[in-house]
């Protein structure tokens, strides 16, 4: 079989710095592992507007569309905020989810138990959490027409249209619940069928796919409004979630706050499978370029880590190199290493991005 290739786009302020530990992983899964990748680099962003005059050349477009995997730091920053609408920074990475026709947005929810002190929530609701929200990312009420606003009468009336075609539900549920058979093989549909007609459509074809293609998958349906409160609730009963564009962005937000900081979240934009059988899949941290930080060396490069642990499990099938550089998180957390951003946890010893890294290096090392 080929090498799994990957494309790395660092981007601005902080993305170059935490993409920097992740190529530190790369080289020593290579070198101790004897696992392989294909690794191309590129700019996108503020660094692609500077060196191309657009924030995504068409040429790395070009590259994005064939590689196996496209890991991404983050775009933007002051320096462009001045910037015409259609070379902004953040232009570039909506071309990439566009033209890669990215649907199924992954957002996971983990609690490391080393930070679960630092959750709003009690321990033992929140302690060994570990599920993963599928939001529709493409379709739905952002995208329905007809919307705008009108004036009827001597009124303004202000429109937005959820819609969702019976083949944009199936292609959602479909990577929802192949991701449910890589995990746990429990799958949560969430919509308002009780009061949308849409949401009834939602929960017909979800159920359909799921008689027919997974009749293994543990599936079941829930009120998103009951499904934010058992969110909160008790977390751990629910594994794959999947939902539409509107609730998604909602839940999946509630459950990344469950257990912490911008710094600790990774998350994954999935397409259509290719002909190789993988699907088009673009990974990144879910936090910004974070000026206020950048160049100082205290960015936090667990989210763009585990970021390409995702990549590994679900783009590579590596289910055991992406264990082992979760594990390695987690054990450095437990040692008490803290990036300043998580320094809101009680006691442990303040580090920067590299020794961060020099740790989680060590206990991949260790295990
Ligand atoms: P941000 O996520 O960059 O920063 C928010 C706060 O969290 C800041 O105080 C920052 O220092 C902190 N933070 C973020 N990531 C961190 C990490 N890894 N380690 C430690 N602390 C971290 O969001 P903000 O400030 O709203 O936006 C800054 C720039 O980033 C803007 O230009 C914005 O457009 C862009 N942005 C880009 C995104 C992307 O590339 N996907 C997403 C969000 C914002
Ligand atoms: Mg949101």
């Amino acid at each position: 079989m080929s090498k799994p290739s990957l494309l790395i786009l660092p981007g601005d302020g902080i993305g170059p710095e935490v993409m920097t530990e992740v190529r530190r992983v790369i080289d020593w899964l290579e070198k101790e592992k004897d696992i392989s990748f294909d690794v191309t680099e590129d700019i996108v962003g503020g660094a692609a507007y500077d060196a191309h005059g657009t924030p995504l050349h068409d040429d790395t477009m070009a590259k994005a569309q064939e590689v196996d995997a496209v890991l991404l730091g983050a775009v933007g920053g002051p320096k462009y905020d001045a910037l015409d609408f259609n070379v902004k920074p953040e232009r570039g990475l909506l071309r990439l989810r566009k033209e890669m026709d990215l649907f199924a947005n992954l957002r996971p929810a983990v609690c490391f138990d080393a930070l679960a002190a630092a959750s709003s929530l009690k321990h033992d609701v929140i302690a060994g959490l570990d599920i993963m929200i599928v939001r529709e990312l493409t379709s739905g009420v952002y995208f329905g027409e007809p919307r705008g606003v009108f004036t009827e009468g001597n009124e303004r009336v202000g429109i937005n249209t959820q819609r969702y075609t019976t083949s944009e539900i199936q292609r959602v549920a479909r990577a929802a619940f192949e991701l449910a058979k890589k995990r746990n093989g429990k799958l949560c549909s969430m919509e308002k069928a009780n009061v949308m007609e849409s949401g009834v459509l939602w929960r017909e074809e979800v159920q359909k796919i799921a008689d027919a293609e997974y009749p293994e998958i543990e599936t079941s349906h829930m009120y998103a409004d009951a499904g934010a409160m058992q969110l909160v609730r008790a977390p751990k009963q629910f594994d794959v979630i999947v939902t539409d564009n509107l609730f998604g962005d909602l839940l999946s937000d509630i459950a990344a706050m469950l257990t912490g900081s911008l710094g600790m979240l990774p998350s994954a934009s999935l397409g259509l499978p290719m002909a190789n059988g993988r699907p088009k899949a673009l990974y990144e941290p879910v936090h910004g370029s974070a000026p206020d930080i950048a160049g100082q060396g205290l960015a936090n490069p667990i989210a763009c880590i585990l970021s390409f642990a995702m990549a590994l499990r679900y783009s590579f099938d590596m289910g055991e190199a992406a264990a082992l550089v979760e594990g390695a998180v987690e054990a450095a957390l437990a040692d008490g290493l803290r990036t300043p951003d998580l320094m809101t946890v009680e006691g442990g010893t303040k580090v920067g991005t590299t020794e961060m890294t020099d740790a989680i290096l060590a206990k991949m090392a260790a295990a």
